[in-house]
């Protein structure tokens, strides 16, 4: 099988008419290249009307003279959201749903030796009778040929799919499927990753499966995600008539009451959700950044698994995951609501397009079956379960519910749990959620809706976000039978006129829609090890809090401890709140910005400097008026007994409590193995652009960069308030996608720029006022196919 990309050569209109079955049709329309997005947006403040249309998408198709005879067909891995495929103005077939490849044969319909035309009509409105529509939906759909295409030519004897079952013991089954193949041989080699061939097997073609045991194989793990090759060849005789590859793991997945199990070892689910939308592209964003989200994740954010929320994503993104060691939870296309008839049919089908299509994903462990949080349907769920476990006996089925004690037909149950409201706690016990303890439990969402926040929130309130998700975490990690939780959600995405803040983004997400991270994206990154984390809630500014009192300070990090210093002097060490005690590094949390300094400084005893301590400490939060009585009448005592006068308490308020009317202090906080973090108010702003990569190729497709900014101090601390227009400029080989200034928000923003389709090298100026620009040098490879 040879497989050749589509994705150039493209003409678009945004109006399909039927104009576009005739070759004459091409001089008018727009050139564009695959992944496409019917309409470029802004990043916020716009409409879903925007991309409501029936697009027209055609190109010429030249079918070698030598192909006749042949099996030739066309596939689109995602066309949003239903498709007509024209050749030669012929109507061949026609795709619902936007979630999963579709392919269409061409072989009997090319013209030999010819250009043909190859028309696809697509509708990309929310007005469709196909999942996820139907009611309201809490995330934009878009529309496009969204992902890539390519043809397959073989001879029509040929591999049709290949299912690669591999177990941690080295065993495996392979499902070969195979068309025009009576009377052939076939031939199944595992291949290691340098292409050694470690064991074969030969059967006859109407056999179908073959099974295999490879001595000393390395599990797929989430430490070590070993892939392997299955290489299968069908065999005329002793020529190769055809032959197919896929990458695949040798792995054991089981859900048991306690939890889940990874080759027989528990592993507590630790995830988010994601969502595959990028800002002014939706969902066409081409295979570096799709991969770039599995390398966040589990890299960026230390996460051992993530749902892809609500739908099958991109395969450059499981990929990925399969080879970061990074679990998949997938699902079903669709939110909340069950259609009529046709709808549930087009579902099921959806269903086996899911597992067919991405089942030899090692990162995959589970399928979910259900529509995301929709009512019960026995009928209808019977058959989504059927329809999994029948083509894929090796994993475990479950599907994401809001309601408790639903009728559970799946292996694993799944529950949005979003008790947590912030004083109470994290998650319900498993016990009072599944009607059946004896089978697995996770939860797939919480917090989400219940705390949105903008990475330009002020402090307190970016702080309590970051703690809802610690609390979450802990509250998962210490109750044994919850085999793990996903977060809502990875990044801010943008959603219809129904949901969010009013300018189409819901602010779940623990980075922002550029992927930069918001404070509780250190919750995550800090319970790993992979890197040495410290963030610090606060800026440590006294005008950001009420009364000057800086409050509840929370480190969220993974050295044991931090000592915190005031103008280099030592304040304190602090160690992890005992009230995440199941966290493996739990923030610590501190009020005590004072620690030993009345002793150090003011030379008095540990008792006086106590009692001084907790009257200061009343005055910031309850003000001088508001004063509990114990802490008046402590105050009393120090003025009676230790002869304290009120302009001397004044004095120790405005130098320990406030800095009120003294100058501005420099805090730092240190922890072993970490960047310490000084935090002074700036003097300087600097950007800080980190692109994904500074070398581009244009392959079988566009490529693009994905570059984050961030306005930092002088001191490497996110400045959150800085809102300077961020100017952007590309020159050469490259081209910026989206907006040439660009707001930063909550100090952060980001870009992307994309290649042409020609060697040689680019450049993207990046300019604030007040800040020295940067420059990024890009170099812009080129592989003719
Ligand atoms: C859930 C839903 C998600 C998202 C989330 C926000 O109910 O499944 O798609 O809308 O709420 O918290």
């Amino acid at each position: 099988m040879t497989r050749i990309p589509l994705n150039d050569g493209w003409g678009f209109t945004p109006e399909f008419t039927p104009a576009l079955l005739d070759p004459a049709c091409l001089e008018g329309l727009e050139p564009v290249r695959l992944p496409h997005t019917v309409k470029l947006l802004p990043a916020n403040q716009f409409s879903q009307q925007d991309y409501q249309m029936v697009s027209g998408y055609a190109r010429v198709l030249r079918a070698p003279a030598e192909w006749q005879g042949k099996y030739v067909a066309v596939t689109f891995d995602g066309a949003a959201h239903y498709a007509k495929v024209y050749l030669n103005g012929e109507l061949l077939a026609e795709h619902n749903t936007g979630y999963t490849a579709f392919t269409v044969d061409l072989s009997e319909t090319l013209r030999w030796g010819k250009d043909n035309l190859l028309t696809v009509e697509l509708d990309s409105r929310t007005t469709l009778d196909t999942p996820p529509f139907g009611r309201v939906v809490d995330y934009m759909t878009f529309g496009g040929l969204y992902r890539e295409a390519w043809l397959e030519v073989s001879d029509r004897r040929r591999i049709s799919d290949l299912f690669v079952q591999g177990d941690m013991d080295g065993s495996l089954r392979c499902e070969i499927s195979t068309e025009q193949a009576s009377g052939l041989a076939l031939l199944g080699q595992v291949l290691d990753g340098a292409g050694e061939v470690l064991a074969e097997a030969r059967i006859g073609a109407e056999q179908g499966a073959l099974t295999l045991r490879v001595p000393d194989i390395r599990p797929w793990s989430l430490e070590d995600p070993a892939l392997y090759f299955f290489r299968a060849a069908l065999l005329a005789g002793e020529d190769t008539v055809d032959e197919r590859t896929v990458r695949f793991g040798f792995r054991r997945v089981e859900f048991r009451a306690e939890g889940f199990f990874l080759n027989g070892e528990q592993v507590k689910l630790r995830g988010l959700n994601r969502h595959q939308s990028y800002p002014y592209l939706g969902y066409a964003a081409p295979a570096r950044a799709q991969r770039l989200d599995a390398d966040i994740l589990k890299n960026e954010l230390g996460c051992n698994a993530v749902r892809t929320s609500h739908y099958p994503q991109s395969q450059h993104f499981i990929d990925r995951c399969d080879e970061l060691g990074l679990l998949v939870f997938t699902e079903m296309p669709g939110w909340q609501h069950i259609g009529g008839e046709a709808w549930k049919r087009q579902a099921v089908e959806n269903v086996r397009e899911m597992v067919m299509q991405y089942r030899n994903h090692p990162a995959i462990f589970l399928w979910g079956v259900r529509i995301n949080e929709s009512p019960d349907d026995d009928e209808f769920y019977r058959e989504t379960n059927r329809v999994a476990h029948a083509l894929d006996p090796t994993r475990p089925t479950s599907g994401v519910r809001c309601i408790k004690k639903s009728s559970l037909l799946e292996d694993v149950y799944a529950y949005n749990d979003f008790i947590h409201s912030g004083n109470n706690r994290g998650c319900d016990p498993k016990a009072s959620v599944t009607p059946d303890r004896s089978k697995g439990y996770l939860v797939s969402e919480y917090n989400g809706h219940m705390f949105p926040t903008k990475a330009g929130d002020d402090e307190a309130h970016r702080l309590e976000h970051a703690l809802r998700h610690a609390r979450v975490l802990n509250d998962v990690a210490a109750q044994g039978d919850i085999a793990g939780g996903f977060g809502w959600c990875m990044f801010d995405y943008n959603t219809t006129r129904d949901f969010g803040s009013g300018d189409r983004i819901c602010y779940h997400g623990v980075l922002d829609q550029f992927r930069n991270p918001k404070l509780a994206a250190a919750v995550y990154a800090s319970q790993s090890e992979a890197q040495p984390v410290l963030a610090v809630s606060s800026t440590m500014d006294i005008g950001e809090h009420p009364a000057c009192f800086l409050g509840k300070i929370a480190v969220f990090t993974n050295a044991p401890a931090v000592r915190l210093y005031k103008n280099d002097e030592l304040v304190g060490t602090y160690g992890p709140s005992k009230d995440y005690a199941a966290l493996a590094h739990p923030p610590i949390l501190t009020e005590d910005t004072i620690g030993g300094l009345l002793e150090q400084k003011e030379g008095y005893a540990p008792k006086t400097a106590r009692d001084v301590k907790a009257v200061l400490r009343a005055i910031a939060q309850y003000g001088q008026a508001g004063m509990p009585l114990r802490a008046m009448l402590k105050a009393a005592k120090l003025m009676v007994l230790h002869g304290f006068t009120f302009e001397e308490g004044l004095r120790l308020y405005n130098t320990y409590m406030a800095s009120w009317g003294g100058e501005s202090v420099t805090w730092r906080f240190e922890g072993e193995g970490c960047q310490p973090v000084t935090l002074t108010p700036a003097e300087q702003l600097r950007l800080e652009v980190k692109p994904d990569t500074l070398t581009l190729t244009d392959g079988p497709t566009w490529d693009m960069a994905t570059i984050r900014i961030r306005a930092l101090d002088e001191h490497g601390n996110l400045l959150p308030y800085c809102a300077r227009a961020v100017s952007l400029e590309a020159e050469g080989d490259i081209e910026l996608i989206g907006p040439g200034s660009v707001p930063l928000s909550g100090g952060m923003t980001g870009t992307y720029v994309r290649t042409l389709g020609r060697a040689g090298a680019g450049s993207l100026t990046i300019t604030a006022d007040g800040a020295e620009p940067v420059v990024l040098h890009f170099t812009v490879g080129k592989v003719d196919l």
